[in-house]
């Protein structure tokens, strides 16, 4: 009897049709959200499950679920899952690192040019029909080419940032990360470390790319800016909490902060109401690595750590390796 998986939303046709090669299927193919009861419903009796980043595993979820091996995210972040709790468990954690490193920069860079040259602000006042002559400063933006671009989170999508703005657009580029670059790294991306103050205070435009922890909760807050310049950017790609979205709000009200694009929210899908009632924020809906062939190697890599784990007893990309030799 092949073993039973669960696929908690829904994903690409090929991607189940290959899953069903191995596996007794069950699919969420409506995508319907579930609550947590409803999960936990879903998920007994079996021992794997296809998650894609918003669905919650943790310690209740676990003891509620005896017979589950393996959540594999079609995620490269994984904050949805407790990895404390799943390696205590003994359950395997994978995600779906580096598929999606050059779309997602490709994104945050388009966010940071979208944001700083108001392109779409200045969209929404075309529509409007408001667009009746030219004035030599509307929508008037920062400079992107040759000013100062630093990037909190130097991962390898940070890395991807770096080089589009050091080699593409002629960016001065300092970064602070938990770890300092080896040298070679540093060099190919044109980037140079400073401590999180000297980067608060010296960018033009600030692009986050840390991952979500009770260690990042919040890591751009009223006092970092209030480090800032009040001509600056800042571009959200990594995940809502990284930002206090009411001291932002509030700093690009009373224009201590120029302008921010942000991809992520706390508690998104909902939206900050002050955020959205500010005309120099751009707003989109968690879109960084949306291509369809990036989804699709998203897919494909989560899946493979199914079929990998379970049929051939080898993850691709585990999170806890640990609990492979129990
Ligand atoms: C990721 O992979 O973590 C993205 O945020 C999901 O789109």
């Amino acid at each position: 009897m092949k073993p039973s998986l669960l696929v908690a939303r829904a994903v690409f046709p090929e991607v189940l049709e290959k899953l069903t090669m191995h596996f007794e299927l069950t699919s969420n193919q409506d995508d319907t959200l579930w609550s947590s009861v409803e999960l936990i419903r879903q998920l007994q009796d079996k021992v794997g499950v296809f998650t894609t980043g918003s669905e919650r595993i943790d310690a209740a979820v676990l003891s509620a679920c005896p017979d589950l091996k393996i959540c594999a995210n079609m995620a490269v972040g994984f904050n949805n899952f407790d990895v404390v709790a799943m390696t205590a468990a003994g359950v395997l954690a994978t995600n779906a690192p580096d598929v999606l490193t050059e779309t997602t920069a490709d994104f945050g860079f388009g966010l940071l040019l979208a944001t700083a040259r108001r392109i779409t602000e200045s969209e929404h006042f075309l529509r409007a029909g408001r667009w009746h002559r030219w004035r030599y400063d509307m929508f008037a933006g920062a400079e992107v080419h040759g000013s100062t671009l630093g990037i909190l989170g130097m991962g390898r999508i940070g890395q991807g940032i770096a080089r589009r703005g050091a080699h593409g657009f002629g960016m001065q580029v300092i970064y602070h990360n938990r770890a300092r670059l080896d040298e070679a790294t540093e060099v190919a991306c044109g980037a140079h470390y400073v401590s999180k103050e000297e980067l608060l205070k010296r960018c033009d435009h600030l692009v986050l790319v840390l991952p979500y922890s009770a260690e990042s909760h919040h890591a751009i807050g009223a006092a970092e800016l209030a480090q800032m310049k009040p001509t600056a950017t800042l571009v959200n790609i990594a995940r809502g909490g990284i930002v206090d979205d009411v001291a932002l709000a509030a700093a690009l009200r009373q224009g201590r902060l120029a302008a921010a694009g942000l991809d992520v929210f706390e508690g998104e899908p909902t939206v900050h109401p002050d955020l959205v009632a500010l005309s120099n924020v751009v707003l989109t809906p968690h879109i960084a690595s949306a291509t369809i062939p990036t989804r699709r190697a998203m897919a494909n890599l989560a899946a493979d750590n199914l079929i990998g784990f379970l049929i051939h007893g080898q993850p691709l990309t585990p999170l806890n390796p640990q609990v492979l030799g129990r």
